[in-house]
């Protein structure tokens, strides 16, 4: 038997619904669970005494107990090339692409940058527990070669494009309607479903294309059944105002791409702050998905997302980082905030639609359910192991809790990098604390 069997014991906690559909029965715990993993692939997982009853003696096991192991982390928006900007003071979103986003994504001409990026980025994420992200590049072709090969070596689930932008940006970082469209035609025949890595259509946002490269990349999305498209709407008042005046014939911002057959299955828009009930229900119907970015909303300025409003119309959500105009890598410290805007907005999270949101929501937002997200038979075996015990703060305050809701409360409040004691790609350890 040539087969990779693996067995890892601890608490497991997964979802298999939405709570705020389902409620207590969409949490799947295992107080003292194992999982066992063939090739990569979690084959099943039960309560830890009847399991080990059945495996043989000497199958190689990991033991946890003590720990919490939950899905690997779905970040549905992030920028690799922001990394070095994250925490830039004092500007709301277009200015702060000038001061800051385009003078750095400049500088991922240089293929060798852009490797150093794209390294740090990927174990970044890992010592954060997130093990599948969609992501921006930068206008360069090299810089989507730098991020996949990076993710492809350490086996990770990355689907990430080349930005597309020829109007309304510095010169040294605008490409044209023709070569946006040739160079991300020969980037999805290079990358797209190429061991994990799946490839996103990119334009950056409706400003920064013209109408011509707006079709193009629609196109694109159309012409390659399975691809992604990512973008940003409706993040700042600014922006909207900008957008009216670019394309004075579309209904709102929103439907300067559905105009240019950007909605569907598969496409992101991060943000959606700024959106009326006709664009959530387009979003709703078409099967597009919304990136809730809760720390860049907060720390641009831009506004409170309504979750409340996308549930009601069926909007797929996900939770975005948006690292660097968000500022942190830390899923966790993204649910904390996304509880506050909640709060600031009249609504509420619950730590269980929290963790969901973060895994099998992410995933289900970019169609990923059927590979990752939870811990069901012959899903990718992505995992993250939480040390309840990570601070002295966090330590006391997990003490004094008496039920899993708080817990998983405590854990999105005050939990952090510093948390993850592990994380597990495809069932082998690819992070752990204190060694890397
Ligand atoms: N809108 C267009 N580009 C960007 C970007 O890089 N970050 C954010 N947050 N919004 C954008
Ligand atoms: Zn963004």
């Amino acid at each position: 038997d040539t087969r990779r069997v693996h067995a890892v014991r601890g608490e497991l906690i997964h979802f298999t619904a939405d709570p705020a559909d389902a409620g207590d029965a969409a949490l799947t715990h295992l107080p003292d669970g194992v999982m066992l993993i063939v090739d990569g692939l979690i084959s099943e997982s039960g309560p830890a005494e009847a399991m080990l009853a059945k495996l043989p003696a000497d199958t190689r096991t990991t033991d946890y107990r003590g720990k919490l192991i939950l899905p690997g982390f779905v970040d549905t928006h992030i920028h690799y090339a922001q990394t070095d900007i994250i925490a830039s003071y004092g500007e709301q979103l277009l200015a702060w692409l000038e001061k800051y986003t385009f003078p750095t994504e400049a500088r991922f001409s240089d293929p060798e940058h852009a490797g150093e990026v794209a390294d740090f980025f990927c174990d970044e994420l890992l010592r954060n527990g997130t093990t599948t992200a969609l992501a921006f590049a930068t206008v360069h072709p090299a810089s989507v070669d730098a991020l996949f090969e990076a993710a492809r070596q350490r086996s990770m689930r990355m689907i990430a494009g080349k930005v597309l932008m020829d109007r309304n940006c510095p010169d040294y970082l605008a490409d044209t309607a023709d070569t946006g469209y040739a160079d991300s035609k020969a980037l999805i025949e290079k990358w797209h479903g190429c061991d994990r890595l799946l490839y996103a259509v990119t334009p950056r946002f409706a400003p920064t294309s013209t109408r011509e490269q707006m079709a193009l990349a629609g196109r694109l999305f159309a012409e390659h059944p399975g691809v992604y498209l990512q973008s940003h709407v409706a993040e700042n008042r600014g922006e909207v105002a900008w957008v009216a005046e670019l394309y004075p014939e579309a209904r709102s911002y929103l439907d300067v791409y559905e105009r240019y057959g950007q909605l569907g299955e598969r496409s992101v828009y991060a943000h959606c702050i700024w959106l009326d009930e006709t664009d959530r229900e387009r979003m709703a119907s078409t099967g597009s998905a919304m990136s809730f970015c809760p720390t860049s909303n907060l720390f641009l300025g831009s506004g409170l997302f309504d979750l409340d409003r996308a549930h009601a119309l069926g909007v797929r959500v996900g939770i975005g980082t948006d690292v660097g105009g968000g500022t942190s890598f830390s899923m966790l410290q993204t649910l904390n905030e996304a509880y506050k805007v909640l709060q600031l907005n009249g609504q509420r999270l619950s730590a269980e639609r929290a963790f969901y949101l973060a895994t099998l929501g992410g995933a289900r937002s970019l169609y990923l359910d059927d590979r990752i997200g939870n811990f069901a038979s012959g899903k990718e075996a992505d995992f993250v192991v939480i040390d309840p015990a990570a601070t002295p703060l966090f330590a006391r305050r997990m003490a004094a809790t008496t039920s899993l809701s708080e817990r998983l409360f405590v854990l999105m409040m005050l939990g952090d990098d510093r948390c993850v004691a592990a994380t597990h790609i495809l069932g082998e350890c690819a992070f752990e604390a204190g060694t890397a």
